[in-house]
């Protein structure tokens, strides 16, 4: 199945999780990348503003062809309970192209449910399999069992 693996990552930690899932899949990556400068305690702010509003941002065209992929698996950090605001738009944007979708997240604490579910909105498609992950677990090199674990339940979707 032709997978493209799509993500969001403020500060690395998204990224990573991406970036081993591409490597143990063999898949294509791309990450999205937000023309609004969120970097420190004001692109915080910012960031958990928007994410609360739900508003969009303007994110730099996608290289890869969405709709030639049967999987897109789309990452995300968790910004205020909810998807952060480039993954959004992403979702928003690519809605009518993408077919099959499995989301993944990092997060400090918990509540991830709510950002799928707020994903799964945004685009109107349930996914085969999510994985949500704490920043704690990704850091300490600690998520390799959940990260198969997503992949064997992408295979038995398949
Ligand atoms: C604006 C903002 C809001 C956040 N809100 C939440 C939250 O509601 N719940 C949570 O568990 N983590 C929250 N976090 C923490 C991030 O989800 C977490 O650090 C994540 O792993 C960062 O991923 P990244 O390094 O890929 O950007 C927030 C982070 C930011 C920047």
């Amino acid at each position: 199945m032709k997978t493209l693996i799509i993500y969001y990552s403020r500060t690395g930690t998204t990224k990573k999780v991406a970036e081993l899932m591409q490597y143990t899949l063999d898949c294509d990556i791309e990450e999205i990348v937000d023309t609004k400068n969120r970097k420190g305690p004001v692109g915080y702010i910012m960031a958990g503003r928007d994410a609360n509003m739900r508003t969009l941002t303007t994110i730099q065209p996608i290289s890869k062809k969405v709709n030639d992929f049967e999987l897109v698996l789309i990452g995300t950090p968790v910004w205020s309970w909810n998807v952060s605001t480039p993954v959004r738009t992403f979702l928003q944007e690519n809605k009518e192209n993408l077919k099959q979708v499995a989301y993944f997240c990092t997060m400090g604490g918990n509540r991830s449910e709510r950002t799928f579910t707020e994903m799964e909105k945004v685009c109107n498609i349930k996914p085969i399999a999510t994985l949500a992950l704490t920043t704690k677990e990704v850091l300490q090199n600690q998520f390799k069992n959940k990260l198969v674990a997503f992949v064997n339940n992408l295979s038995k979707e398949k």
